[in-house]
Formats: C-alpha cells, structure tokens, sequence
C-alpha cells in the first residue's frame, strides 16, 4: 500500500504526515523528533498555528544529528488570511521559511479562503475581499522561485477549486481538507480526482479533545470500533487506514510518541472490501464547519456559502 502519493508536479507526497495544529509549544519539537525517528517523512505545518519556530529547532537538530536528510522529509505550511495580497505573500513565505530554518517548502498552501486586513486577526470589522487569483500568482510566483516546490489550497469547496482551475496557470497540487471516516468527502474527492488534485486529509480522527468540535465522535464510532476489533488494530489506526486506502493522504496529530508510533503502523495491514463498505453506512457531519468565517459582514453569509453547499 502507497507510503506515497505523486502529485500533479511530480513530487511523492508521504501518505502519512504528522498534523501540528494544536501540537502546543514545548512540546511540538519533541514530536517532530519522534516522529521522524519513527519513520515519518512529512510534517504538516502552518503560520497560524504558531509553533513553526520550535519546528524549525527540531528540524535543524535532527538534520545536525543525521538523522534524516533535508531532500528525504516533505514539510508543508500555509498561507494566512491577513498575507493574501500579492506583495504580502513572499514576505509570508520569507517569515515561515525563516521560522522553520529551510531554504523551500514542499508544498505551500492558501490556508483558507478567506481574507482579513495585513497584520489583523479573524474579526469582523477585518474582513476584507478575497482576490484568489491574484493571492494564486503571487504562490505561482514562490514556486517559479523554487521557494515552494508544489502549491495548493485548504479549505476550497469543489466550486472554489474550479474557479481557481479556470485562471491557474500552475494548477494547484493539494487541497487538504477536513477528511475522516464522518466526513468522507465523496463529492469533493471524485472533483478533486478528475482534476489531478490531490486530496490531503486533516482531522484525520475526527480531531477528538478539541473541545468546541460538536459532532460525532470518529474512534468512537461503532462501525469504526468494529472493523477495528475485527482486525485487531485501534480505531486511529482504522481511521487513518480507511484514507489511505481511499486513496488521500492523512495528517494525524499527535505529540505522544506512543501514538505518533501507533498511526504510523497502517502500511502492513489492510481493510478488507467486506468491512471497507461499511464506511458507507457512517452518518456524515462536518466538525470544522468555519463559523470564524461566517458574518454579516463576511463575503459567507452563511456556513453553506463558505462551502459552496457542500455542508
Ligand atoms: P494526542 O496529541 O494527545 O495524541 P486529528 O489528527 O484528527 O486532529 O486528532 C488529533 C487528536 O487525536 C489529538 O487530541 C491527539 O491527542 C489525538 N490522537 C492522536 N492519535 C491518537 C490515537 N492513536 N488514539 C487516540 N487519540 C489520538
């Protein structure tokens, strides 16, 4: 089963990445150092989530060490949404790079679409209007640059990612999205797949512990908790299986190294087809609905316009 998937630039995609938002500070580092002794080859970052500077210590440490290779790891990060004017995208680029002491970015990805005023945060009175093909030429201009070696998006509904493929001169590689056995994301997954888009999974176990996710519970779920008796592995790993085999790359977080160990261990074992249409019958919710996106005075008006409907 693919430890890897290629992208539309030809790059290989690791199909497990370790997940870093809400991965605390103190800890992160220590993460990132597990996993990469453990095996994992992609780190998925992010701007936003304000811990890439310990990320770049552990990554600077472990390349010191020898443990791993700068060419051998995949590390992703992500635009914000008050650095979407085009002159405000290198200087992004240039602070994360900083942060995290690599010369490039394997992949560099719009974080959502949603734009606020440069340095301003998530509020109402910020919000201003979305330029997704200019803040694209400015990405398209970072990887011309070589500063990021692939491009995408996060949180584009199957409209927002055909708009975008309409005026992309370099189309998007990636669009990671909330993905997990409660919210599998067929329609999006077929669009993304006809287009050559790679499919990246966040919240690859439901997110549990983030306390204001309302919704079903992923491991606990008793179809998930099925298979995962039948086969003698965890709901995590069942979870994280159940994506790769559906073909997208997975993102869990954890900054435990006992599970960090644990969803690595889905590459020598299958779901059968039997149990594998199970996932079907699985009542379907999206947890990360971007309620912060959504006002009066936001281009979303509503949940559903944020999604294009696919809600
Ligand atoms: P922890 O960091 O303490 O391991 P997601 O990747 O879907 O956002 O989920 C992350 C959450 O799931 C974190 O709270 C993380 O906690 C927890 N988690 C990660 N791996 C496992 C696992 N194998 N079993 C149970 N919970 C896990």
């Amino acid at each position: 089963m693919a430890r890897f998937f290629t992208l539309n630039t030809g790059a290989k995609i690791p199909s497990i990445g370790l997940g870093t938002w809400q991965a605390e500070p103190g800890v992160v580092g220590e993460a990132v150092v597990a996993a990469v002794k453990a095996g994992y080859r992609h780190i998925d970052c992010a701007r936003a989530y304000n811990n890439e500077k310990e990320i770049g210590l552990a990554l600077k440490k472990l390349f010191e060490d020898g443990v791993v290779k700068r060419e051998d790891l995949f590390i992703t990060s992500k635009l914000w949404c008050s650095y979407h004017a085009p002159e405000d995208v290198p200087e992004a680029m240039n602070l994360t790079l900083t942060e995290l002491q690599l010369d490039y970015v394997d992949l560099y990805l719009i974080h959502w679409p949603l734009r606020v005023k440069k340095g301003s945060s998530i509020s109402p009175e910020n919000f201003i209007q979305l330029d997704i093909p200019g803040t694209w030429s400015a990405m398209e201009k970072l990887y011309d640059a070589g500063k990021a070696r692939a491009i995408g998006v996060s949180n584009f509904s199957s409209k927002k990612l055909e708009d975008l493929l309409a005026v992309a001169c370099i189309p998007p590689a990636v669009n990671q999205v909330e993905c997990h056995p409660g919210w599998q994301q067929d329609k999006l997954r077929s669009f993304c797949q006809s287009m050559g888009v790679h499919l990246s999974g966040y919240s690859p176990l439901g997110s549990p512990g983030t306390p204001w996710i309302k919704g079903s519970n992923v491991l606990a779920n008793p179809i998930v908790k099925m298979i995962a008796e039948k086969l003698g592995k965890t709901p995590a790993q069942v979870a994280l299986r159940w994506g790769i085999q559906k073909g997208h790359s997975v993102l869990p977080k954890s900054t435990s190294e006992v599970r960090i160990k644990e969803n690595l261990n889905v590459f020598d074992w299958s779901i059968p087809e039997d149990l594998f249409s199970k996932f079907s019958e699985i009542e379907q919710a999206r947890l990360i609905r971007g309620n912060f996106a959504v006002h009066p005075q936001s281009i979303y008006k509503s949940v559903e316009d944020l999604w294009d409907g696919e809600i």
